[in-house]
């Protein structure tokens, strides 16, 4: 078989149905959480340093000078609102992208200016409010399929300029989808005790003890990044627990594994370098694997468009995350020698062409298989995914032509899928346990997006 190629821009806009399922997951907890009556009053947050000139003008209309709207499309990108706000073949930040969730579906809204569907009636002031406090100019809570958990932490300086930014794209004159949540999801009061248990409303607060370029990826990584969204487990209750907080967890619906993002044993960036971590951020590929699944959509729509100093403030913020004792040691599992075998044979026929004979892989283009932490991992989600539907890194400006991976749900049965992954996940000194043709039959009915 012949390495594929494929053009870049290739990536749908996004499919967060993942996220969405986060939010929706969060409604599950409301029929049994108490009301707060008096939850979060939008108390006047703490303002963002003001380092430019006045942001309003005696209208209250922003300040729509071009630097500061360069800057907000800038952070736009970071807070990756494209993804969620354009749907498939839609006009840009006209939303209707559809969230499914357990509970029913979500339709982003239009973000565009348009006056009637859109925000263009919203002042800057009611913008930072619903930024801060996750609540509409009229008052009505945000479902967290918004990252309001996250968002909150963003300073009003880089609102405002988001802001300003959105005021100057094109107004599409296209009304929002209602949601289609069932009873009773659909009653946003209930939202009331997901807040109290989950939502802390306030701006980033810097640690002083850590160095500038700290700070700056905490408050990337943390707000507008919304990173925790993904790589945080979400409890029955539809939250996460901060001890938990980059942990790594799987995305419902979706049916991807966000890995941890600590120095954890499992998964975990104890062994990446910084500029490893950069790599795969901005460009997709890195020596140590290529991105996949949601994390493509992420590096496709916002990441690649971050400077290489935000980046790697990102990139030191995350190695600074607690080590548990790098990577996996001791000797291997020994799986059963005949599915073992079996693996062997297919990997040789099929696999081995492109990661090579002793998954060695070929860099940048084919990520290693061999003492990668993505095929060790406790969750076996990601490995089997990827054989069944194969996958390409996002086309991104450092690498415009990424290569892909051909699919091998139909080429290989259940038994046979298994055995290639098991082998994957065994050989080489990788740690990985065993999988099962019980668990490749399951995962064929994950969604593709
Ligand atoms: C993970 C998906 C997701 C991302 C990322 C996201 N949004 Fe949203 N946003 C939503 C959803 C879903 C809603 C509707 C929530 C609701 O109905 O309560 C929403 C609501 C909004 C609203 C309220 C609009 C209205 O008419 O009520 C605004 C404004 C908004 N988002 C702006 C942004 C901006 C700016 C960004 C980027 C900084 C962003 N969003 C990123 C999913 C997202
Ligand atoms: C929409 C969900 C989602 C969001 C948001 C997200 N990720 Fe990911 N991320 C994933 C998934 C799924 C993977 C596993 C697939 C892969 O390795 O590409 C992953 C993988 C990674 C990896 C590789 C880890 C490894 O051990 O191989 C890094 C590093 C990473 N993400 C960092 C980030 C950062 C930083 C952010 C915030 C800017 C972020 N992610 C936001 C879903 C997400
Ligand atoms: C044509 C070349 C090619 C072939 C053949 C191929 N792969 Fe891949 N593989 C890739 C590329 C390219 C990626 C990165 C995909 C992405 O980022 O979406 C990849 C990614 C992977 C990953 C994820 C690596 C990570 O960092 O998490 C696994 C696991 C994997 N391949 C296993 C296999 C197995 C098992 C076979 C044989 C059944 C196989 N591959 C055949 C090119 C190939």
């Amino acid at each position: 078989m012949k390495p594929t190629l494929r053009p870049s821009g290739w990536l749908r806009p996004a499919s967060m149905a993942s996220v969405l399922a986060i939010g929706g997951l969060a409604l599950a907890l409301l029929v049994h959480a108490p009301l707060a009556t008096t939850a979060h009053a939008a108390t006047a947050a703490p303002q963002g340093a003001q380092t430019t000139a006045p942001a309003t003008t005696a209208a209250g209309a922003p300040d729509t000078r071009p630097e500061i709207v360069r800057r907000g499309e800038y952070l736009a990108r970071a807070g990756d609102c494209i993804a969620c706000h354009t749907a498939p073949r839609g006009r840009l930040f006209a939303g209707g992208l559809a969230m499914e969730t357990p509970f029913g579906t979500l339709y982003s809204p239009n973000i565009t200016p348009d006056p009637q569907y859109g925000i263009g009636t919203w002042s800057e002031e009611a913008f930072f409010k619903m930024m801060r406090t996750g609540r509409k100019p009229d008052g009505a809570l945000i479902y967290p399929a918004m990252p309001i958990a996250q968002y909150t932490k963003v300073t009003r300086e880089d609102s405002n300029a988001i802001f300003a930014f959105l005021k100057t794209v094109e107004p599409v004159r296209q009304p929002n989808r209602p949601h289609t949540l069932r009873f009773p999801f659909n009653q946003r009061d209930l939202l009331y005790g997901w807040r109290t248990l989950y939502f802390r409303e306030g701006e980033f607060q810097p640690d002083p003890t850590k160095s500038v370029e700290w700070n700056r990826g905490a408050y990337l990584v943390e707000g507008l990044g919304h990173c925790t969204m993904c790589h945080t487990r979400i409890n029955m209750l539809g939250g996460s627990s901060p001890r938990e907080q980059f942990a790594g967890g799987l995305i419902p619906v979706q049916n991807w594994y966000a890995p941890s993002l600590t120095s954890d044993k499992d998964g975990g960036l104890g062994d990446w370098s910084i500029e490893d971590i950069v790599d795969l951020l901005r460009t997709g590929v890195s020596k140590r694997g290529a991105v996949y699944g949601p994390m493509a959509e992420v590096t496709y729509h916002s990441l690649q468009y971050l400077s290489d100093e935000d980046v790697r403030a990102m990139a030191v913020y995350l190695k600074s995350l607690p080590d548990q004792g790098g990577r996996k040691t001791g000797p291997s599992v020994t799986p059963d020698p005949s599915v073992f075998a079996l693996g062997k044979r297919i990997y040789a026929e099929k696999c081995a062409i492109c990661h090579g004979d002793n998954g060695e892989g070929q860099l940048p283009h084919y990520p290693p298989l061999a003492r990668n932490q993505s095929i060790e991992m406790d969750s076996n989600v990601n490995p089997i995914r990827i054989v069944l539907n194969g996958g390409f890194p996002p086309g991104t400006k450092q690498n415009p032509q990424p290569f892909g991976m051909p699919p091998f749900g139909q080429e290989l049965n259940d038994t046979e899928a298994a055995a290639v992954v098991t082998f994957i996940r065994t050989a080489w000194g990788n740690h990985g346990l065993p999988v099962t043709a019980h668990e490749v039959n399951e995962l064929r009915k994950a969604p593709l997006h």
